[in-house]
């Protein structure tokens, strides 16, 4: 992979992955489109019907396969949190790009979209508790950061495109 995005959900990923996909001229990987498209299935029936552990499988099965090809990577939020997917990232010879925002931006962008089981699950406390607890696995795997809060996207590949 050429980068891989990591953070928290709502951080842009998906958004940001794309945009910087298209100006590199590279393929873009969504790891939860990616698993969807092998369940046949949502994220919300996955989780709802074969329970949040076979998600967790799937999804590091396919985080191994994707790291080893081209292109950019988009992670799912909750990628870091298996010790395996950690020490994927960590060996992985892409950089690591973490994707911060603050809880405040954070809940603002995921309550208004659909499709996050865990948001669905969690009050908005409990949601904020969870990205503290997950931001040390982000810190640990990313080689660098970028602040995402009150960017436009365009800014933000600004800075990233530079580097790679
Ligand atoms: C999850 C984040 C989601 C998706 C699943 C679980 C998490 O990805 O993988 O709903 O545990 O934080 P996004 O960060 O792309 O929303």
């Amino acid at each position: 992979m050429r980068a891989v995005l990591v953070g928290f959900m709502g951080s842009g990923k998906t958004t940001i992955g794309q945009l910087l996909a298209k100006k590199l001229q590279v393929s873009h990987v969504d790891l939860d489109q990616i698993i969807v498209e092998f369940a046949g299935k949502s994220i919300n029936d996955i989780f709802a019907q074969a329970g949040e552990q076979t998600f967790r499988r799937l999804e590091h099965e396919l985080l191994q396969q994707q790291l080893a090809k081209d292109g950019i990577l988009s992670t799912g939020g909750g990628t870091p949190m298996l010790d395996a997917n950690l020490k994927l990232l960590q060996n992985s010879s892409a950089p690591i790009i973490l994707l911060e925002a603050s809880t405040q931006t954070i809940t603002r962008r995921v309550k208004d979209e659909g499709g996050r089981p865990l948001v669905n699950r969690l009050t908005s406390s409990e949601l904020a508790n969870l990205k503290q607890s997950r931001d040390t696995l982000y810190y640990k795997c990313a080689d660098w950061v970028v602040k995402t809060d009150q960017r436009t996207p365009q800014e933000i590949i600004a800075e990233i495109l530079p580097k790679l």
